[in-house]
């Protein structure tokens, strides 16, 4: 069986990686790593890998980074406030340092990284895709540096390789819409979907969770899926295409966030569309609220964006020594022309 010694030659020759090197270690029980010259975080990570690291260090005021994915859309615009003004509430205890992708998974990777080099205590990061972000997380705990998701996640799993995820149920949010439109159409459905930004958590799971639902019930034909990257200018091309290939043959819209459900309703105004379709969405902007109330929209499926209070919640408990669970799920409503006209104000963005 290998001992620490030789783990840590494998390590220097680039044979296994730090989260590996971190994980056999523990696995051999290695409680003390400090005398064989390793960083006190990256030992105490190697002694309990469910906590990145074990024993956070005190301190007077711990440096926050925060990686953005990108600002696209109501939705991102609204978390990123609600990450500024809350890091403001908590300046006494937080210096707060925030980077923004611009929709560029290899930026985000690399800003994860300049965030490192910065010397964070604690990196929050929105990962834009699911399987690039991995490599991100992999190198802060790889440096010692702990790792909260927000909104999205990686590749990883939380405890393990981050200390926890705080999101939304991107599976039963597919799933509600498409539960909605199961109970209230009738006949034959044909429908275009407006998918998220290819790779991106909710993208493949608010997919999934749609067709969990719909895929069982013969009557719904997707006559297209395609990439609109969660934005409205994406829903508006989309919708304008399929207008000229479907026409009246499209009874149905199913779009991963409101943004691109705006898009796709403004080529239809444009397009001097008039059938009536079926629509639904995800996020609970107040503006896809409103449409709700209005009869426009038959569905929104909440996907709240508040994340400053929950996420500094969370690193209050991380760095007061408190085990977090590996996931903490929000809870969403659903809007309905049953409801929607009272909780406009639920919604985020403007009216
Ligand atoms: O990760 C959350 C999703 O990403 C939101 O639904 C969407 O609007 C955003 O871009």
């Amino acid at each position: 069986m290998a001992d620490i010694s030789e783990l840590l030659r494998d390590l220097r020759a680039g044979r296994i990686n730090r989260p590996e090197f971190l994980r056999i270690s523990a696995a051999l029980g290695a409680t003390s790593l400090i005398p064989i010259g390793l960083h006190p975080t990256l030992a105490a990570a190697a002694a309990n890998p469910n906590m990145t690291p074990a024993s956070p260090p005190k301190k007077a005021k711990y440096l926050i980074g925060f990686s953005q994915s990108e600002l696209n859309n109501a939705w991102r615009f609204a978390e990123q406030t609600s990450m500024d003004s809350e890091a403001k509430v908590r300046a006494s205890k937080y210096d707060f340092k925030s980077t923004n992708a611009n929709g560029d998974t290899n930026k985000q990777v690399s800003d994860v990284a300049d965030l490192i080099a910065a010397k964070c205590d604690l990196i929050v990061i929105t990962p834009r895709e699911v399987d690039p972000l991995k490599a991100a997380t992999d190198r802060a705990l790889a440096a010692g540096v702990p790792v909260i998701e927000i909104d999205r996640t990686s590749r990883g799993t939380g405890g393990v390789d981050f200390v926890t995820a705080i999101v939304s149920n991107f599976v039963q949010e597919g799933e509600k819409v498409g539960q909605w439109m199961v109970a209230n159409t009738k006949g034959p459905i044909n429908y275009v979907e407006f998918r998220g930004s290819t790779g991106a958590a909710p993208a493949i799971e608010r997919h999934d969770g749609f067709h969990n639902v719909v895929d069982s019930e013969k009557r719904f034909v997707l006559m297209d899926s395609q990439d609109g990257d969660f934005t409205l200018a994406g829903g508006k091309k989309l919708m304008t295409n399929w207008i000229t290939r479907f026409g009246p043959k499209i009874d149905m819209i199913y779009a991963h966030n409101d943004a691109m459900a705006e898009g796709a309703f403004q080529a239809i105004k444009e397009a001097g569309f008039t059938k009536k379709l079926f629509v639904g969405s995800i996020d609970g902007e107040k503006k896809a609220i409103e449409q709700v109330a209005a009869g426009n929209f038959s569905v929104c499926v909440q996907c709240d964006p508040h994340y400053g209070k929950r996420t500094f919640d969370a690193i209050d408990q991380y760095f007061a020594g408190a085990k977090l669970e590996p996931k903490i799920t929000v809870a969403d409503k659903t809007f309905t022309i049953a409801n929607a006209a009272g909780l406009v104000n639920e919604g985020f963005g403007d009216a």
